[in-house]
């Protein structure tokens, strides 16, 4: 009895680690210790939460103090680029430092929303990614109807060895066979699930199972069959079970390699 009750008990001890999530976000002003106090008992082994502002940024720190199995990420999303100004930047560039911080992000381009204006965008997406490379960090990219500019400034910046991942991808397999050949990581969430994603679809049948990484970018993207619902960490079961089908493997190997390829991208021993 104790044998069998052990043995279910390691079935239910998954290994599942969210490489993308806001729990910093108000949408989890009410019950976030609730949330994040159940996580590991659902098989949520490690989430990286990502800073898109300075203030998030401090949150995410915060929360990587608080939980053990949180870490953060240091960065400012292109939608907030208006608010770096040099004085503020080398306070960004101290966050950076902190305990925990696995990673720079999220930075990039969104041409999408398209502001602020695209000048400011490139140039602290430029910045950021240089202080990355000095400090030693991999990136985590949001990109967003900007493929070709935001491929030119890693290459221009020279960003490849740092590692990193592209979050949320949304672009062709001809963009991710670029960011692969040089052994980044593609950030894989919700929209796998959703009936028009058949771009992503083929990207994730093309890209090898070893340079995928789960995540949530929670409370965003929840996916089927709680699209438009408040996402989280929870969620990503139904994501595995899609990448598994398409992979033509179970769940549990897509959790256990996904959940190392984090590790290995987040340099998290
Ligand atoms: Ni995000």
């Amino acid at each position: 009895m104790i044998n069998l009750l052990g043995m279910l008990k390691s079935e239910v001890t998954e290994m599942i680690f969210d490489s993308h999530a806001h729990y910093d976000d108000g949408a989890f002003d009410e019950d976030r210790e609730e949330l994040l106090g159940k996580m590991k008992e659902n098989g949520i082994s490690h989430i990286v939460n990502v800073g898109a502002n300075i203030e998030s940024t401090r949150n995410s720190i915060a929360l990587a103090k608080k939980y053990d199995y949180i870490y953060a990420a240091a960065g400012v999303h292109p939608s907030d680029a208006a608010e770096l100004n040099e004085d503020n930047y080398q306070e960004l560039c101290r966050l950076m430092d902190e305990e925990k911080v696995v990673a720079v992000g999220e930075i990039g381009l969104d041409y999408y929303w398209d502001e602020p204006d695209r000048k400011i965008q490139k140039e602290w997406f430029a910045r950021q990614l240089s202080t990355a490379k000095e400090k030693n960090k991999p990136i985590i990219i949001h990109s967003r109807d900007a493929a070709a500019d935001t491929l030119d400034i890693i290459k221009a910046e020279n960003s490849w060895e740092t590692g990193g991942v592209i979050h949320c991808f949304s672009y062709s397999v001809e963009i991710a066979r670029e960011y692969l050949n040089k052994g980044y990581y593609i950030g894989i969430g919700g929209v796998l699930t959703f009936n028009n994603a058949k771009k992503l679809k083929e990207v994730a049948e093309y890209a090898p199972l070893e340079q995928i990484v789960l995540e949530t970018d929670c409370p965003y993207l929840a996916p089927v069959p709680n699209r438009g619902k408040r996402n989280s960490s929870l969620n990503l079961t139904y994501v595995a079970d899609m990448l598994a089908q398409i992979k033509g493997i179970d769940r549990a190997k897509v959790e256990e390699i996904t959940c190392e390829n984090a590790k290995k991208l987040y340099r998290i021993v």
